[in-house]
């Protein structure tokens, strides 16, 4: 009662913490922040210097004593106290906007399927400590689910393939539960290293992450469609040891990126195949519906489409998804209870 009472005046929040970026939700406001999970820190002071954003512009730019730390790894906490304080920092940020005598909010976050219990807490304690009064921990194949507004709670089949920074979760769900999934830890960060690894080897240039991710965005397909495009591909020579340039096109990224597409699409496949038979043909009418940043990758829906023999659609805004499902969440918190995972400081509300 009391806890419906302050929701009225808190501003309820939604979270979706991801390896590579991290959105925030409130409650009848809809999306406020979407920045990068980074944070710098002084390594000697220990003092923080930039979060979000910000800190993603000095990744591979700072001096020795600076680190840009990302505090989740294959979207899971590593470094629990910078978790903490990045979170505590996007809640601030947005409880500042507002009146400060606001009570603290009751947070949404989106979290693997598939974590350890010990991965959930870390999750639940930093956000606890980041200033929420309650948390309310969701699968992010759901959360994806209901963002990207497939009827999750209906005896039908919908087939959701989130593929992030760190991992990729492939979920299928009927009835408010997952029926058949598979998380990999290969995604977005997997495929910046495939170009990496790429340019090493074919032109030994070493390139740094931001470039690598950069042609990925520009240039990086998984299947062939329109004209093929060209990029420079600017590093350092290993053999002098001085800068280089390289021009490369799409059909080279398609086969330096095919590494981890084709483990996307195994993982797709075995999926398939653990997939009730008839689920299968609401997933055939519906479509396997991809979602997160790396859904973005050109031509991926056409090489799932082939390589599955099953209709593929992009969401709309993929990178929101999970945060927007979150957001759902929030709004109508008594008919989606269900769908939510247990915490240990409150129970759910009965
Ligand atoms: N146009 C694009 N083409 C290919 N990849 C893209 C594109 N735009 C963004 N990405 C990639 O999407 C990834 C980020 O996606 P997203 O924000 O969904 O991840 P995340 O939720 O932070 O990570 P995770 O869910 O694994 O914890 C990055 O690896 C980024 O390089
Ligand atoms: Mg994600």
């Amino acid at each position: 009662m009391f806890d419906n009472f302050l929701g009225k005046f808190s501003h309820d929040i939604g979270i979706d913490l991801g390896t590579a970026n991290t959105l925030v939700y409130v409650r009848g406001k809809g999306i406020v922040i979407e920045e990068s999970s980074v944070v710098a820190i002084n390594k000697k002071t220990k003092q923080i210097l930039a979060i979000g954003d910000d800190a993603k512009k000095m990744v591979g730019k700072t001096p020795s004593h600076i680190v840009a730390i990302r505090p989740l790894v294959d979207g899971v906490v590593s470094d629990f106290e910078v978790t903490e304080q990045m979170l505590r920092y996007f809640i601030d940020k947005v409880h500042r906007k507002s009146f400060a005598f606001l009570p603290r909010p009751r947070i949404v976050i989106g979290i693997p399927y598939g974590v350890t219990e010990v991965e959930r807490r870390a999750v639940e304690e930093a956000a606890i400590n980041a200033g929420a009064r309650q948390v309310f921990l969701i699968e992010e194949p759901m959360a994806a689910a209901i963002g990207a507004r497939l009827p999750i709670q209906d005896a039908a089949g919908s087939m959701v393939v989130d593929i992030g920074g760190g991992t990729t979760e492939v979920a299928v769900i009927s009835l408010g539960g997952i029926v058949a999934s598979t998380s990999l830890r290969i995604a977005g960060d997997e495929m910046n290293e495939d170009i990496i690894q790429y340019a090493r080897d074919n032109f030994n240039l070493l390139l740094g992450e931001r470039t690598a991710e950069e042609i990925k965005i520009k240039i990086g397909s998984a299947y062939p469609a329109g004209k093929e495009q060209k990029m420079k591909m600017r590093g350092r020579d290993l053999v002098t040891g001085l800068p280089k340039e390289i021009i490369v096109n799409e059909e080279q990224m398609r086969t330096a990126l095919s590494k981890s597409v084709g483990k996307i699409i195994e993982a797709i496949k075995e999926t398939i195949e653990e997939t009730p038979p008839e689920l299968l043909s609401d997933i055939m009418k519906r479509g396997i519906i991809l979602t997160g940043g790396g859904a973005l990758l050109r031509g991926l829906d056409t090489l799932i489409s082939r390589s599955t023999s099953n209709a593929v659609h992009v969401a709309d805004d993929p990178m929101t998804c999970v945060v927007r499902g979150a957001g759902a969440v929030l709004e109508d918190i008594e008919s989606l209870k269900e769908i939510l995972l247990p915490t240990q400081y409150e129970k759910i509300p009965k």
